[in-house]
């Protein structure tokens, strides 16, 4: 298992990757086993907000596909109360180890959360900030996606996903619009982190994604009633 700290304004982040989780179906590693430069991206911004526009003190933190739980553990780090890191299931220990070996356990939770399922999004409850990164590559994924967020999202609620832009990422970002979601580029001058290389910086986006706010409980899609 390799092991990487990561800097997060005067402190670091020690992150576990794993090397032995794979699909039982394909026999393939899982893509959430890593850090995708999108994750480090995520977080180099964070921290940079944080000294200038963004307070995480005292928000509660959605992390969705959060694959090693990077970007999660960087609000816990800026002061987020409550941060809840979720996956799917096999990927559970690899988060647990990550929030054990920062020392996060009162501040961090991990849990099964699957897009689109009613069954995951059961005691979920909403958010102040909800956190993605690199989960705009399946276009086939994102009315799941959609759902979820619609769940977890009041109107007080920041979304903040950052992507690497691949030729399927507007695919997946018609498919938020055709949701109903506005998205925002926000400003960003990315700082390298270590394992990337700066030239590489340009093919990297963070978007604001704006929910839409459904009229009334009858259009939600979100069964309220097994809510907390
Ligand atoms: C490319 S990885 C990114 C991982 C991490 N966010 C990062 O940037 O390092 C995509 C992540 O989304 C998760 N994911 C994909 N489809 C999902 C679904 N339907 N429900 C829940 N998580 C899903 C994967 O398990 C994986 O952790």
């Amino acid at each position: 298992m390799a092991m990487r700290q990561i800097q997060v304004a005067d402190d670091t982040l020690v992150i576990h990757e794993l090397e032995d989780v794979c699909d039982p179906a394909t026999g393939r590693a899982l893509t959430g086993s890593w850090i995708w430069a999108s994750a480090l991206v995520l977080s180099n911004w964070m921290t940079n907000q944080s000294r200038t526009n963004f307070s995480f003190l005292g928000k509660t933190v959605l992390e969705l596909g959060a694959g090693a739980g990077l970007p999660g553990l960087t609000a816990a780090r800026l002061g987020a109360s409550q941060v809840v890191l979720t996956d799917i299931k096999p990927l559970l220990p690899g988060l647990l180890k990550n929030v054990e070996a920062n020392g996060l356990g009162e501040q961090v939770k991990v849990r099964e959360l699957m897009w689109g399922s009613d069954e995951s999004l059961s005691e979920v409850g909403e958010f102040d900030l909800v956190l993605m990164s690199d989960v705009f590559y399946n276009a086939e994924e994102m009315v799941g996606l959609a759902k979820t967020l619609k769940c977890v999202c009041n109107r007080k609620t920041t979304v903040l996903a950052a992507t690497e832009v691949r030729p399927s990422t507007a695919e997946c970002l018609s498919e938020f619009v055709r949701e109903g979601f506005m998205l925002v580029e926000l400003p960003s001058e990315f700082a390298s982190s270590e394992g990337m290389d700066t030239e590489s910086l340009d093919s990297f986006a963070i978007f604001q994604v704006i929910p839409p706010h459904e009229e009334s409980q009858m259009d939600s899609p979100c069964n309220r009633d097994h809510r907390t």
